[in-house]
């Protein structure tokens, strides 16, 4: 098995305070990335991706509230970093863009407008590494070059509503990148990218995991992109991680049936007549949380009377391949039995 990861996330339960009462968002989520890893991280809109992304940097909002047996734990080379408890901003600021980096899903968000793209990267730069002013120019124009922005010499001397959303994604990637962090959060990163620029962003991301075994939380719907990245698969459902193991086991030999429905609802290009098979119903209001299995109100191979009870934990079926599901673990007549 692993040895120490990098980062383990233990127990995450994450609500936010709302006028209608508390939201579970995260609900005992637990996953590890080693150092030189690729988890990839999978799930339908509001299963709670962002958010536990987030909760690895502390950067909920305010009304976010975590049970206190959560856990956020960094291991940095000089000791156990408890990210939940870490409560002077000064500390705050060593992980976040220096330790961790994120990429977030909205771009627009993590550039100031009053500033170019250049004196934000060469700010960041400077804030963690002790790089001079010149060297983290010629560092920043490098990283936009090697995320595919042409003319970058020029290109960074502008500001980020001079850039079409596809650069600005691609000049975040480049900043969060150029300070090596140790753990990169990627949230959706090749989402606005055509296909060209997200294959090479994708292998510079795959580059960096080599050379300076940087570890990558990669978060996004995409299945396709998952099979091409990750090492490892985390698949969420409205907050509750449901099966996870290595990309192979599952994606190629998925298990529980939230993760197949996803993947029957992926088209196929060698199969472009064979129609879809969307998973059905509606993701339930995270006001309104199924009792037991979270899916079971849209499964099915639901089993009534058990399904709908008790909460189906993670169990290991093979080599780190885990899945929560009561209708698989059911234990089959006779076996077991002498
Ligand atoms: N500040 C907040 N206050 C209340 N609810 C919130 C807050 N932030 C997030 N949520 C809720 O938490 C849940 C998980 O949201 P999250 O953004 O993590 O989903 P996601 O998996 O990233 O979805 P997408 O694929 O659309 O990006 C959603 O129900 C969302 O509405
Ligand atoms: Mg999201």
């Amino acid at each position: 098995m692993m040895s120490t990861p990098l980062i383990s996330v233990c127990n995450l339960t994450l609500r936010f305070k709302t006028d209608e009462g508390l939201v579970t968002a995260v609900d005992n989520a637990s996953f590890e990335i080693a150092a030189g890893e690729i988890l990839g991280l999978v799930g339908e809109s509001g299963s709670g991706k962002s958010v536990t992304a987030k909760a690895c940097m502390r950067l909920n909002a305010a009304n976010a509230v975590y049970e206190p047996a959560s856990r956020i734990t960094l291991h940095l080379e000089d000791g156990p970093c408890d990210i939940l408890s870490l409560s002077r901003q000064r500390d705050l600021r060593i992980v976040r863009g220096g330790a961790i980096s994120m990429i977030f899903q909205e771009p627009m968000a993590s550039f100031a407008p009053a500033l170019t793209i250049g004196a934000q990267m060469v700010e960041q730069l400077q804030l963690h590494t002790s790089m001079s002013g010149p060297q983290a120019r010629a560092l920043s124009i490098e990283m936009l070059n090697r995320v595919g922005i042409a003319d970058a010499s020029r290109r960074i001397d502008q500001y980020a509503f001079e850039f079409s959303g596809g650069m600005r994604q691609r000049a975040m990637i480049a900043m969060a990148l150029s300070t090596r962090p140790k753990l990169l959060i990627a949230d959706e990163p090749t989402t606005a990218l055509d296909v060209t620029i997200q294959a090479q962003v994708i292998d510079l991301m795959k580059d960096l995991v080599n050379d300076f075994g940087m570890a990558i939380l990669f978060i996004t719907h995409d299945l396709g992109v998952i099979a091409q990245t990750a090492d490892r698969v985390a698949v969420m459902y409205i907050g509750r991680i449901v099966e996870t193991g290595d990309v192979g086991q599952v994606i190629g030999q998925a298990r529980h049936p939230y993760t197949q429905g996803l993947l029957n609802a992926l088209p196929k290009l060698d199969q472009l007549d064979r129609p879809l098979t969307p998973i059905p119903g509606d993701i339930p209001s995270p006001l309104e949380r199924p009792t037991g299995c979270v899916f079971h109100t849209r499964c099915p191979q639901a089993v009534a009377g058990l399904c709908d009870q008790a909460t189906p934990p993670l169990l290991y079926l093979e080599h780190g391949h885990q899945v929560a599901c009561a209708a698989l673990q059911r234990p089959i007549e006779g076996k077991g039995k002498a």
